[in-house]
């Protein structure tokens, strides 16, 4: 055998392999005590759009596509849910100190405003999550004025 076919095949083998070694899922039970409704006003629509653009990364429940078990896939979006909710947690963000919430809602003012929230990798796949301007808008406007309340 060449050793291309041999390569090959060892990577065939690597691939199969690795399907068995799965992250652990984001994925709580439990009712949450501490999310951002319990200190700040967030009105259904605002409540929406973070659940559909921003709490696959940034809440304590990830909505899983069928295509998530593929490795090395699932480790990629592990990663990125795992640095997502340490920076920002919206079912623990009543439990952040207020310095803490308002920089927090400064950052999502901004990362919205430059377009760097939701990372635009996770959009190519995830259409439906992007935000229009009028979302973006919103979730400006709504976080701004947030903020301003919070202080
Ligand atoms: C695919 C996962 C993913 C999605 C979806 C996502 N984020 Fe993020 N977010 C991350 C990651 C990873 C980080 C940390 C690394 C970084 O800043 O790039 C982050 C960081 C942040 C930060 C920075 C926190 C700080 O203190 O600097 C804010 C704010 C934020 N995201 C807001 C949002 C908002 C608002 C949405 C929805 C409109 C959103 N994110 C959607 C993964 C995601």
């Amino acid at each position: 055998m060449s050793r291309i076919k041999i390569g090959l095949i060892v990577l065939l083998v690597i691939l199969v392999a690795i399907q068995f070694v799965q992250p652990a899922r984001n994925q709580s039970v439990q009712a949450s005590t501490g999310g951002i409704a319990s200190v700040i006003n967030v009105p259904e629509n605002v409540q929406a759009i973070l659940q559909n653009s921003c709490y696959d990364c940034h809440s304590n429940n990830t909505r899983y596509p069928w295509y998530a078990t593929l490795q090395p896939g699932a480790w990629w979006m592990a990663w990125h849910i795992e640095k997502g909710k340490a920076e920002l947690n919206f079912d623990e963000f009543g439990n952040y100190s207020k310095r803490r919430q308002n920089s927090k809602l400064k950052a999502i003012t901004s990362s919205v405003d430059a377009e760097t929230m939701p990372i635009p990798s996770y959009l190519l796949i995830h259409r439906k999550a992007a935000l229009s301007k009028a979302d973006q808008t919103l979730i400006k406007q709504w976080s701004e004025k947030a903020r301003k309340q919070n202080l």
